[in-house]
This record gives C-alpha cells, structure tokens and sequence, in this order.
C-alpha cells in the first residue's frame, strides 16, 4: 500500500508539507520550546527541499500511498549522513521509516559508505536504534534539554566493480 521511491525536484511542495507537519505533529511535543520548533521549520522551505533533492551530493527517497501522496521524506548525504527521515503521523510505524532507511543505505553502499552517521532527534532516536545504530558521542543540547543524539552504523560497503575488474 505504500511504496518508497527517488525523489524528483517537483516533489517539493508536497515534501515541504510533510516535514513541516511532521515537525509540528510528530515531534513537537517532545520538546519543550517553542523557539526550538520555530528554529526547526526555518529552514523547512519548498525551495531549499528542491535544491536538496537536485544536489548532486545527495540522495532523497519519498515515501508514497496508491494515490502518489507523498506521507515520507528522507535524505542523506553520499558521503553517509542521514540528515532529514520524516513521516506524517498517519505513516507511522508501519515499517515506512525502515523502508526509507534501507533504501538509503542501500545507495550508500553502492557508493562505497562503511559508516552512516546522523544527528537524532529525541522523536526518531528509538527509530534508529531499532535499526542497528548506536551511540557516536554525547547528546547536545537543544535550547535547555538533552534532544540531539549523535549515533552511528556500521554497513558492508558494495561498491560495484569496474566491469574490466578480474574477479
Ligand atoms: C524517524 C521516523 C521516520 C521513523 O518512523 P517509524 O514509523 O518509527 O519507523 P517504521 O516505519 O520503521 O516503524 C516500524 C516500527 O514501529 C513499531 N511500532 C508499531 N507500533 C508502534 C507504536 N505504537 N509505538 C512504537 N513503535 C511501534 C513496529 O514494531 C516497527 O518496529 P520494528 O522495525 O522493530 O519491526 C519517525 O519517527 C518520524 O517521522 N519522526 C519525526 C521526525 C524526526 O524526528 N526525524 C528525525 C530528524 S533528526
């Protein structure tokens, strides 16, 4: 029923609505500041999700029903940090985020990554936990509380080999 695939550049406003609302009613109650949310959503606009999607040192997966509505977002750089992995409330725990996770990793596989890396949220530290990610240093503060979790995993790199490699 719902499917993963690449993002494409006129996926933007439809994305910039999921992160927004996943920002506003996923993970704002786990923190206590309004100016940490407002911090949160600044950046969060349609132009920067286009410009996010087209770079060339990233790759973006969408998250979509049988109607093509996009309910999930997820990004990463290819030198391997997962920097954005959002679902609006109604794609939750369904198996979308680690259908996301897995299609990144798989990319940053071919791409020759042995190391993902990201900076947690409070809302999606259990995520990755449950996903094979462990702690890579001290939570940060965000505003007066502990709500950034720097954590890690290790992968098996495939790098593809070149087609005149001997194997
Ligand atoms: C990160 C995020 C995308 C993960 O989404 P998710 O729905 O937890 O991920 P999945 O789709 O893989 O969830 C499936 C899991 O939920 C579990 N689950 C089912 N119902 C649940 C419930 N009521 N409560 C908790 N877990 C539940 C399932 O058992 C399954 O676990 P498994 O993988 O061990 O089998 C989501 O938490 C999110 O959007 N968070 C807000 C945005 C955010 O903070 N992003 C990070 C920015 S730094």
């Amino acid at each position: 029923m719902y499917k993963i695939r690449d993002a494409k550049t006129s996926d933007n406003v439809q994305v910039c609505n999921v992160l927004r609302r996943s920002i506003l009613e996923v993970c704002a109650s786990d923190y206590n500041e309004k100016s940490v949310i407002d911090d949160w959503l600044s950046n969060k606009t349609e132009d920067n999700v286009s410009q996010w999607i087209e770079s060339d040192s990233t790759y973006s997966v969408v998250c979509i029903n049988k109607y093509d509505d996009i309910l999930g977002f997820g990004l990463a750089s290819l030198k391997g940090e997962i920097l954005l992995m959002y679902l609006v409330p109604e794609a939750l725990f369904k198996g979308n985020g680690k259908l996301m996770l897995e299609r990144i990793e798989k990319r940053l596989s071919n791409e020759g990554i042995s190391e993902i890396y990201t900076i947690s949220s409070i809302t999606a530290k259990a995520f990755y936990e449950r996903n094979g990610f462990i702690k890579n240093g001290d939570p940060q503060l965000v505003g007066t509380i502990k709500g950034d979790f720097p954590l890690l995993k290790r992968i098996a790199p495939s790098k593809p080999l070149k087609p005149d490699t001997p194997r």
